[in-house]
């Protein structure tokens, strides 16, 4: 599709698709022309907003999530690690359930002050977050909408409890630091806070999920990596880039055009939807000119777009690239040789948006 319609309508989904890297790159980039206000939840948290508002709370959140902070979790997200490991030895190890899907929920919820007796409620509701409709019917979207809203209003009623605790008793934690981040003398309102807590879960569990899964998944294809990464752990963050843009965990990111524009010498008309395919854009040989196609530890640079690109990039990519290290140093240390066991097909995650499979079983 990238080589021969780079940039394609489809009728039956309504909506524009764009596969090469550099259309993807230019919609990613270009937030005037391209839109996030879409869908539900337009307006509501900083990943569908536009400038001015979004610049705005970004520029906030930023002095709470700061590459200091986020590299000051290693050693907790390292004993993490360690723990579920150690839960999970001497049984039949499933790396979703076992490890790749609790890791990050514990993170984030530690990040966000939840008591450790609240995970499995956090766990419940993140997924109800990300959950997909069963079909396509519309019976089906308006029930996983009833479901999430439900899930959205729980999450509201245990946050607001939460920055009542911290108003009273500040902690040295994030919701804290959002709660007295400033910029020109404007401060983050309750329902800001609320609605960035609820988009951390949905933005940033189980993608980092698929990212920890999808690195074993490509140790277990390609055998010979767990030997080049035990001789050389260094070449670990450069393996996880290089399943980033291999595996993408999210594959597609929506826009909407807000004026007529031309991509590819294709009109597009202001209000169309048009959906940039990451997944596309990391293997187009025109930017990754060394077989694209192929796993490559030593690929370098590596340009992937799969944290997005320009104002939306990801808040979370400095964290979700420290989890992926320290998942995968920890797994290339405990296990050796690690193999996927079931003789059954893997199940995919069913979403056009995500990529990554419901269970990993390895020896
Ligand atoms: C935005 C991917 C992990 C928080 C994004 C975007 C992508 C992405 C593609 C841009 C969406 C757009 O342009 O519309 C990923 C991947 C992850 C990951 C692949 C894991 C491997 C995380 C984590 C967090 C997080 C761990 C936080 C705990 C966010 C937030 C945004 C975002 C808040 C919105 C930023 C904005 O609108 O300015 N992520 N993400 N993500 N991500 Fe992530």
């Amino acid at each position: 599709l990238r080589r021969e319609s780079p940039v394609r309508y489809d009728g039956a989904r309504g909506c524009w698709d764009v596969f090469a890297y550099e259309d993807v790159h230019r919609v990613l980039k270009d937030s005037r022309i391209f839109s996030s206000t879409r869908g539900p939840a337009a307006g509501q948290n900083m990943l569908y907003m536009d400038p001015p508002k979004h610049t705005q709370l970004r520029e906030l959140v930023n002095k709470a999530f700061t590459p200091k902070a986020i590299q000051d979790l290693a050693p907790r997200i390292q004993s993490i690690a360690e723990d579920l490991l150690d839960q999970a030895a001497g049984e039949r190890m499933d790396v979703v359930s076992h490890f790749a899907t609790p890791l990050p929920v514990i993170v984030i919820a530690e990040l966000l002050g939840a008591p450790a007796e609240d995970r499995t409620r956090f766990k419940s509701w993140s997924d109800i977050l990300v959950e997909s409709a069963e079909d396509l019917s519309e019976e089906a979207f308006v029930k996983i909408n009833e479901k999430r809203m439900q899930a959205i209003q729980e999450l509201s009623e245990y946050f607001v409890k939460i920055l009542e605790l911290r108003a009273q008793h500040p902690q040295n934690d994030l919701i804290t630091a959002l709660m007295s981040a400033e910029i020109d003398g404007e401060k983050l309102s309750g329902r800001d806070i609320i609605n960035f807590c609820i988009l951390l879960l949905a933005a940033g569990n189980e993608t980092t999920t698929n990212l920890i899964t999808n690195g074993v998944r490509i140790l277990t294809e390609q055998p010979s990596l767990q030997d080049e990464l035990h001789a050389n752990p260094d070449l670990i963050p450069r393996f996880v880039e290089e399943v980033l843009r291999y595996y993408p965990p999210i594959v597609a990111i929506g826009r909407i055009a807000t004026q007529d524009v031309e991509i590819g010498s294709q009109k597009i008309r202001a209000g169309d939807q048009i959906i940039a395919w990451v997944g596309a854009a990391n293997r187009d040989e025109a930017k990754f000119a060394k077989e694209p196609d192929r796993f490559d530890l030593q690929r370098s640079p590596n340009p992937h777009m799969s944290f997005g690109f320009g104002i939306h990039f990801c808040l979370g990519a400095p964290l979700a690239r420290l989890e992926g290290k320290i998942a995968l140093e920890v797994l290339l240390r405990r296990l050796h040789e690690m193999k996927l066991t079931s003789e059954q097909d893997l199940i995919p995650i069913q979403s056009s948006f995500v990529f990554g499979v419901k269970n990993y079983p390895i020896s």
